[in-house]
């Protein structure tokens, strides 16, 4: 672990007293155990139990009540993202924050330097704000509900990050409607964390044939599936080998008693 997370995780883990801290794990691409952490506190204002901070391998997510502490320590590292963690996906079920945190691992493992990326059912826009942190020079969101989506921008702004190339924009993915309105024919990164049967009129299926528009896509990143097989990822993977992407790295939940199905998220990559 990276030494300036193990000190904020400690600070704030101290912090964390009542509620605690629930800590779980997962598998990356090589195999590798990637430790998955979520750490409850008090909130401050209702005194009810608030999300403080999560931890995905070497990168911690921490509420910006903590700014005015964890920042001097930090010197504005990358390795420390504030975001409003209580309203952030993080927040929702285990089931979404599962997802959400092996999407972001998922992202650590391309490069996005200098990148092109565009974020399909971005939601609170997470992984858009880990590209625009990872150096991507444009970043375009897209999710159903614009309320969810605006926490991008104060989640930029809370990482001090300029919204050069930030686009986002509230549309369904199966409509196609903003093909023509948003720069996609540069994008090279795709992420959709959507799964299979998810969501109503299969957005990930959408979000796939979309490729047919963006000719310089090197990854594609799926989320949301598991070893169930309503859920399964295998179609979407056929699909997306039809576009040239056969080549698969795999994050995965360990499989257990609690996780008889376990989670699944795919990097595929063009080769
Ligand atoms: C599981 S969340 C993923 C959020 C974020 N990308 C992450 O990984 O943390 C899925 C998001 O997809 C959005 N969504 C579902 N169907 C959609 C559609 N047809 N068009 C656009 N967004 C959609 C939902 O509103 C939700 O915010």
């Amino acid at each position: 672990m990276s030494h300036l997370v193990s000190i904020v995780s400690g600070i704030l883990g101290s912090l964390s007293f009542p509620f605690g801290v629930i800590e779980e794990r997962f598998y990356g691409p090589s195999g590798e155990e990637v430790p998955l952490l979520f750490a409850f506190g008090v909130d401050s204002v209702s005194y009810h139990r608030a999300l403080n901070f999560v931890r995905v391998g070497d990168r911690i997510f921490v509420d910006c009540f903590f700014k005015p502490l964890v920042f001097p320590l930090t010197n504005g590292s990358g390795e420390v993202i504030y975001i409003t963690a209580s309203n952030s996906i993080f927040a929702k079920s285990p089931v979404h924050a599962q997802y959400s945190a092996m999407m972001v691992y998922a992202l650590e493992k391309v490069p996005l330097r200098g990148q092109h990326f565009l974020d399909l059912g971005a939601g609170d826009g997470l992984c858009s704000l880990l590209a625009k942190i990872r150096g991507a020079s444009s970043v375009t969101s897209i999710d159903l509900n614009s309320q969810v989506l605006e926490n991008l921008y104060k989640y930029i702004e809370l990482n001090e990050l300029s919204y050069d190339g930030v686009h986002t924009s509230c549309d369904d993915i199966t409509s196609c409607d903003f093909k023509d309105r948003l720069p996609l024919n540069k994008i090279t990164v795709v992420c959709a964390n959507l799964g299979a049967n998810q969501y109503e009129n299969d957005p990930n299926i959408a979000s796939i044939l979309l490729l047919e528009h963006l000719p310089n896509v090197k990854y594609f990143l799926g989320g949301g599936y598991s070893e169930d097989p309503k859920h399964s990822p295998e179609n979407d993977i056929s699909l997306l080998r039809r576009f040239g992407f056969d080549k698969l790295h795999w994050i995965k939940q360990r499989k257990c008693e609690e996780y008889p199905n376990p989670k699944v998220t795919f990097i595929a990559e063009r080769v």
